[in-house]
């Protein structure tokens, strides 16, 4: 396998943190972010990069030559996606098109995520092939930025994926998080019993990602995890494993919540052709949430 250079944006995130991990050491990695620093104590080549500015973006590439650009920043909050319009686009679709035209000068690879939001949610779990209809204003601006991507004719790959969880330095609340934190404090939560889909832990998405890089695939994949469920059921596993009362976990429809943007129900994607592909192959999620008990991943 060719040692590679790969510039990763957002690596402040989730996801980002977790592709540093899974890159570095087989590739020469630039991790970049919005913030000035890099979160935790892990020593990690390192720059400030705004993805929203054009300028930027082709300096670093200028600088740094990449041989593939991993775009994992975004605006991820998808209630404020629908009241921060301009904010939300600026970064999901001008930033894309920044790091795009960048990607052309040395014909870089660009890996950009996307998302099951892209979809209605009406029959899922997705495949590649199927039409996208996005509900919410964050899936029309991932789905923007898919198009962007084809548009600038460079070599790419968009990496569809759905419900990251996991802990790293600082990130924001994620889905188990909350859970975990929730239910270890004894709090009393509602829990969605009609959000369909098959949830990631960010290191195994890391890996797959990595594995598409190093056999160089292109062109568009769903990866997902292993189990497809609703998000009550998520709950119950984590209080499962954790050994928390499930007593504490109430079902409720998405419909209560009347959340400010519309979220896809049955939604989850297809993952038979990244596993074909290049041999992905994420962890049930019992395994996983064994995995963070057993290591104290969370505490
Ligand atoms: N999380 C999910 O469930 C999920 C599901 C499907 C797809 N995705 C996609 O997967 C990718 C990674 O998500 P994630 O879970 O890792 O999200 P995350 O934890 O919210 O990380 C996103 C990162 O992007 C950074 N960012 C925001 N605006 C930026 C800008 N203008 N320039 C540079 N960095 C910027 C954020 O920094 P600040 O915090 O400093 O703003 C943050 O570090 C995103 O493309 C997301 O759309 C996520």
């Amino acid at each position: 396998m060719a040692r590679k250079r790969i510039l990763i944006t957002g690596t402040t995130g989730l996801l980002g943190q977790a592709l540093v991990k899974s890159l570095t050491g087989k590739h020469q990695v630039l991790a970049t972010g919005k913030q000035p620093q890099y979160p935790g104590n892990e020593v990690v080549d390192y720059q400030a990069l705004d993805i929203a500015n054009a300028e930027a973006c082709k300096r670093i590439t200028q600088e740094f030559a990449p041989d593939v650009i991993v775009n994992s920043a975004a605006f991820t909050h998808v209630d404020k996606c629908e009241s921060e319009r301009d904010a939300c686009w600026q970064v999901n679709v001008k930033g894309v098109e920044n790091l795009a035209r960048a990607a052309r000068r040395n014909m870089a690879q660009l890996v950009q995520l996307s998302t099951d939001y892209i979809f209605d949610g009406a029959n899922g779990p997705y495949g590649e092939e199927d039409s996208p209809r996005p509900l919410g204003y964050y899936g029309k601006s991932k789905l923007a930025a898919e198009n962007a991507v084809r548009a600038v004719g460079i070599p790419y790959a968009i990496v569809r994926t759905n419900v990251i969880f996991g802990a790293g330095e600082k990130v924001k609340n994620n889905f188990f998080l909350w859970l975990f934190k929730s239910l270890k404090a004894g709090q009393d939560i509602n829990v969605v019993t009609d959000q369909w889909n098959n949830p990631i832990d960010a290191l195994d998405l890391a890996m797959g990602i990595a594995g598409m890089i190093n056999q160089k695939r292109y062109g568009v994949y769903h990866l997902g995890g292993a189990d497809y469920l609703n998000r009550f059921q998520f709950a119950e596993a984590v209080a499962d494993v954790f050994g928390f009362s499930k007593e504490l976990i109430h079902p409720i429809t998405t419909d209560a919540l009347k959340q400010p943007a519309p979220r896809p129900l049955r939604g989850g994607l297809k993952i038979d052709k990244a596993k074909s592909d290049f041999g992905f192959n994420p962890r049930s999620l019992r395994e996983v949430l064994t995995f963070y008990k057993e290591m104290a991943i969370v505490e």
